[in-house]
């Protein structure tokens, strides 16, 4: 009896264990395969990706290079979140037709609008190509010449390995550099607009809620892929026609239970999970914070602005979204951090590795792989703090050091590419720089200016600094440059680009706004960049030896996943709950009551649209409610990052059940040091979806092209 108890605690253990880790769907079977079976799934590995038979990766496109979609019909339509939508929903508005604001349906085909540079891409078959991409590359001893012929082994071989005419070879790392992976794929370039709610559906809660649970956002919207008469991919064209798919994915509208198994498949952005603790440590106590106070200033300069006038709103919403991001993210993550102990577990980690190396007798090869991390951070801090206010401050938050930037790179082709370079690169300028301009409102910019100028000069390291920011007096420095230079304006920095490279050059060098992104940019390519490049690089061995000696000294049953690098990946586990704090347990799922609770009538973050109101109030759920009540949300135990937006939730038999679109407040740690007791992954139920397109926007068109499973006691 006793025994059995303990087999019972110890298999509760490795169930609890056996969760995290974002796996490459090509590799599945063995491990993951039992263990997504031991944790409910149905279907097999075969079924999530074959390369003979259409398999669930035909339905899972990456969206436009940062997201991911799935495919919900025959006809190429297509599921993403509002947020990674919302550059194009923000590009079709005006002010006249605001679809941010009041949402966008097409009841019609025709109707759909075209994004002209979007793109969506699928994995058509993924294959190990690492003795290839290292022939060549054993002997050679200086990291940077083993680098250089690396990226000429992936150069050639991404030409010459077989692929169709449309279709493209894409070569990644994965494990650091231990191994490389080949992704034939498929751009279509085709992409319409089909529809999106409100913002207040679609986005509701916005800011105040982003990475938090309990959570209340229908975060998603539709596009159409299309392709030419061939099913291939083509840009725009008037005789393209609807893509048709190798697979889409069947829609369960019955729900899922705590515990239920969920999975998500999807283009996971980047994490860095095998971070020593100094790398961490550095994170939480320097990088983050500096960051952090960078954007915090800018945000609250356009916030101030965009809630006094709906055309800076317009301007400023999908920009203000992005910069919030991440600095919300950080803030959580830092306090994640801290709060699970990160440094210390990683400690704890490395000792034990330290004692691993020495009983597998490897002191030679591993034994000094931690101290050389631990004097190469230490070396690398003020310079890594200079790259991120550098980064965060020009090129990222003040649009018009942004903007000028883009100047001083061309000022730098002329020098080092010659006159013929310097015009292609000037005509781009002049016409693509419109769209810049178009978002562009000189008072918002001057105010971040001042306010983001002023902690450079103060904060980011003062031996790297140009002589412009010694003791500067920033709202001089403003006033002077917002007066005085032709950044400011579309048509003035038209002007400065207008005449020959000689001409063009000196208007550049007299304008006082140029000359201070140039001093700042010359400054921090001299003093910054090139020491940062050169213990980065000895980093990026160190950690690529490091990889490898974790994959070599650990148990064979370890589960040791490749840190996520923008390829197709599957994550695992369960819906389930959390405890945040003490006393407090979330429960995994919401409903529209938590949207009325919510609801503060023409509020910025929290207004709900008058129709869903009347819907909640007659309770027209349609067959989309459980028992008088409209699920929202729900959370599990996946394991997810950026870029894994819009991915599919799926049930155990491969079906969608929801849509990803972001993780809880306490767990945004998981990109650097996941816990399966809380991190979750936060995902939109697809009942919600349907009964917005349903009954919000009665788009029955677009509910007819579905293939819903009726649940069998509502058949
Ligand atoms: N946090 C989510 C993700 O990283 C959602 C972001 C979009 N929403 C927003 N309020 N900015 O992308
Ligand atoms: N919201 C993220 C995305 O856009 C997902 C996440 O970071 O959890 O990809």
């Amino acid at each position: 009896m006793k025994f059995l108890k303990l087999l019972l605690v110890l298999f509760f253990i490795q169930t609890q264990a056996q969760q995290g880790g974002m796996w490459i769907p090509s590799l599945l079977k063995g491990m993951n395969e039992t263990e997504m079976k031991n944790l409910g799934m149905k279907i097999s590995a075969e079924e999530i990706y074959s390369v003979n038979h259409s398999s669930l990766k035909d339905a899972v496109p990456q969206f436009d290079g940062g997201c991911t979609a799935e495919v919900i019909s025959d006809k190429g339509l297509i599921l993403t979140n509002h947020h990674c939508g919302f550059d194009a929903i923000q590009n079709h508005s005006t002010v006249e037709h605001d679809y941010l604001r009041d949402g966008f349906w097409a009841y019609k085909m025709e109707d759909e609008l075209t994004n002209p540079n979007m793109v969506v891409m699928f994995v058509v078959r993924i294959e190990d190509v690492t003795t290839k991409v290292l022939e060549g590359t054993a002997t050679i001893t200086s990291e940077a010449e083993k680098q250089k012929k690396i990226q000429e082994n992936i150069a050639s071989l991404s030409t010459t390995l077989p692929k169709e005419t449309w279709q493209e070879n894409k070569i990644r790392t994965f494990y650091d550099g231990n191994q490389y992976l080949l992704f034939v794929t498929e751009t279509f370039k085709d992409i319409r607009f089909v529809g999106a709610p409100p913002s207040s559906i679609g986005k509701f809660g916005s800011d105040t809620d982003n990475w938090v649970w309990p959570r209340h956002t229908g975060d998603f919207s539709l596009f159409r892929i299309y392709a030419d008469k061939n099913n291939h991919p083509a840009v725009y064209s008037a005789d393209n026609v609807p893509y048709k798919p190798k697979k889409f994915l069947p829609i369960n509208i019955s729900g899922l239970k705590e515990n239920d198994f969920t999975m998500v498949m999807g283009y996971p952005g980047r994490t860095t999970e095998y971070l020593p603790s100094f790398a961490v440590n550095q994170i939480v106590e320097t990088l983050n914070p500096a960051k952090i106070e960078v954007r915090d200033a800018a945000l609250k300069v356009q916030d101030r602005f965009m809630r006094k006038d709906q055309a800076i709103k317009i301007q400023y919403a999908s920009k203000y979204a992005g910069v919030a991001n991440y600095w919300k993210k950080w803030m959580g993550e830092t306090k994640g951090l801290k709060k699970a102990n990160a440094v210390a577990a990683k400690q704890k980690f490395e000792k034990d590795f330290q004692e691993k190396v020495i009983k597998a007798g490897k002191q030679a090869e591993y034994g000094n792989l931690l101290s050389d991390f631990e004097k190469n951070y230490n070396e690398i801090k003020d310079y890594a703090l200079a790259r991120d206010y550098f980064t965060e401050v020009a090129l990222r938050n003040t649009e018009i050091l942004s903007v000028g930037y883009k100047l001083y790179q061309l000022e730098q082709l002329l020098n080092t590419k010659g006159e013929q370079s310097f015009n292609d690169r000037k005509n781009t300028l002049y016409k693509g720089i419109d769209d810049f301009y178009k978002d562009y409102n000189l008072e918002v910019d001057k105010n971040v200016f001042e306010q983001l100028i002023n902690l450079y000069a103060t904060k980011s390291p003062k031996q790297f600094l140009p002589e412009t920011l010694l003791n500067v007096d920033a709202s001089k420095l403003t006033a002077d440059i917002f007066t005085n230079s032709k950044l400011t304006s579309l048509t003035s920095f038209r002007e400065l680009l207008d005449g020959d490279s000689k001409t063009v050059i000196e208007k550049l060098n007299n304008d006082k706004g140029y000359q201070l992104i140039k001093s700042m940019a010359d400054a921090y390519a001299k003093n910054v960049l090139p020491k940062y490049d050169e213990i980065n690089l000895k980093n990026i061995a160190t950690q690529r030896t490091y990889m490898k000696a974790i994959l070599e000294l650990s148990p064979k049953s370890s589960r040791i996943f490749p840190d996520a690098n923008s390829t197709l990946r599957i994550t695992y586990g369960k819906v389930k709950g959390y405890k945040p704090n003490d006393a407090v347990y979330y429960e995994p799922f919401t409903t529209l009551d938590g949207v009325m609770e919510k609801y503060i009538p023409g509020d910025y973050e929290f207004d709900v649209p008058q129709k869903l109101i009347d819907l909640y109030k007659a309770k027209d759920y349609g067959n989309y409610g459980v028992k008088g009540k409209m699920p929202v949300c729900f959370i599990a135990t996946n394991h997810t990052t950026g870029g894994n937006s819009g991915s599919p939730a799926l049930d155990a038999n491969g079906n969608l059940i929801g849509l990803n679109f972001d993780r809880v407040w306490e767990g945004t740690m998981s990109d650097i040091y996941y816990s399966p007791d809380i991190c979750r992954n936060i995902m939109v139920d697809v009942r919600y979806v349907l009964f917005i397109i349903d009954k919000f926007a009665g788009a029955k068109n677009i509910i007819n092209e579905l293939k819903i499973i009726q649940p069998a006691n509502k058949k």
